[in-house]
């Protein structure tokens, strides 16, 4: 651990605040980058922090294939700020055809990280995902065999179910019976939002791990309806209640390794986003790592931070911690409160420059990341 102000062996802040904070480069475990003006606008955002990410596939047409994932790969690099030396980590998109010998393969051949599911209707770009689980057993059954790790996006998609009880509801129709039947499968359940997906993954094995958005742990549902309809904090899985945040902070700050870092920056264009059918998804890359930051002070837990940044999502997937730091220092900033890019966006017809609301617009965040380090 590198902050200073630590209690040795306890992990509590004690002392004056640090005015510096060092940590081992981190990685982001849930990033959507896009493509195209998008993936141009947003790349730098994340390879300015984190030395790998794991990608997520649903594009329109979704990754689902060895050759699509190296092209997707080939374009986020070419993306990349020069002398960046950021590494995307690539997904397969799960369809109910998904052929078990080509995800194997791109595993293999070091393509593919992960499998990525998404209950076909769950969120953005997810058409083509799964409707019943007994038509993927083949895929699972071999990513159980070959240790390949499956993502899931925990939402069911039952227009009965009520919204803000769909992870609760997967949790118990889909992933219980899952961990049953694979017992040996890597699973992250993405972007936990409730407590009881906090007590279902404490009380799992090992083999299931969750990741926890910045912003699950900032808001909760009234920021989408404070005194107006706030279309920049809709995203999915949606924002519970207070007492499922709480939940959230303190998984993300007990020094619990099967919780790590991963942001789910999902950037749509403004137009998008501020739109009568707006899109699912926050843009927090810019900000994600000073965020967290906030949140483990503010629990009095900073010195926890480096190993849910940087340490505890290499260990579960078995891949090396970085080897670089990055710094951040106490030096107060107020988020812009819109970031215009090159490149335009909109339907034909209705082009407007691009232009992205970033998580955390106009508030003041204490931490900074210097760029100089
Ligand atoms: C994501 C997107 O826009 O691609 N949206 C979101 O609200 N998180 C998809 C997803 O991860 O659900
Ligand atoms: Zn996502």
């Amino acid at each position: 651990m590198s902050s200073a102000g630590l209690i040795p062996g306890e992990g509590r802040d004690g002392g004056a605040p640090p005015a510096r904070l060092r940590l081992r480069r981190p990685d982001d475990w849930h990033v959507h980058l896009r493509e195209g003006a998008l993936l141009q606008a947003v790349v730098g955002a994340t390879a300015r922090v984190f030395a790998r990410a794991i990608v997520m596939p649903n594009l329109s047409p979704p990754i689902t294939t060895v050759a699509a994932a190296a092209a997707y790969r080939e374009q986020i690099l070419a993306a990349l700020p020069r002398g960046s030396g950021f590494k995307p980590l690539m997904t397969a998109y799960l369809t109910e055809a998904s052929d078990p010998d080509e995800l194997a393969r791109g595993f293999s051949e070091g393509v593919f990280t992960a499998c990525k599911l998404y209950p076909a209707h769950a969120t953005t770009n997810s058409a083509a995902g799964v409707s019943d689980l007994a038509q993927i057993t083949a895929v699972l059954e071999r990513l159980e065999a070959i240790g390949m790790p499956l993502l899931i996006h925990g939402e069911v998609t039952d227009p009965e179910v009520d919204i803000f009880d769909r992870e609760l509801v997967f949790i118990e129709r889909h992933l219980e019976p899952l961990l049953g039947r694979f017992p040996a499968l890597k699973v992250v359940l993405e972007h936990i939002t409730t407590t009881e997906a906090v007590d279902f993954v404490v009380g799992a094995g090992p083999q299931l791990a969750a990741t926890i958005t910045p912003h699950h742990l900032q808001i909760n549902r009234n920021a989408m309806f404070h005194r107006g309809l706030r279309p920049d904090f809709y995203c999915l899985p949606v924002a519970k209640r207070e007492l499922h945040r709480l939940a959230l902070r303190q998984a993300a700050t007990s020094g619990n390794p099967k919780f790590f870092l991963g942001t789910d920056s999902a950037p749509h264009p403004r137009g998008a986003k501020e739109s009568a059918c707006g899109c699912a998804g926050i843009y927090n890359a810019p900000v994600a790592i000073e965020s967290y930051a906030q949140v483990f002070e503010q629990e009095g837990v900073l010195g926890r931070l480096e190993a849910f940044a940087s340490e505890f999502g290499p260990r579960f997937y078995g891949l090396p911690l970085n080897e670089g730091t990055i710094e951040l220092q106490r030096n107060a900033q107020v988020v812009p409160m819109l970031l215009e890019f090159e490149g335009e966006s909109g339907s034909p017809g209705q082009r407007e420059p691009l232009a992205l609301v970033p998580f955390h617009a106009g508030d003041t965040l204490p931490w900074k990341l210097n760029t100089n380090k």
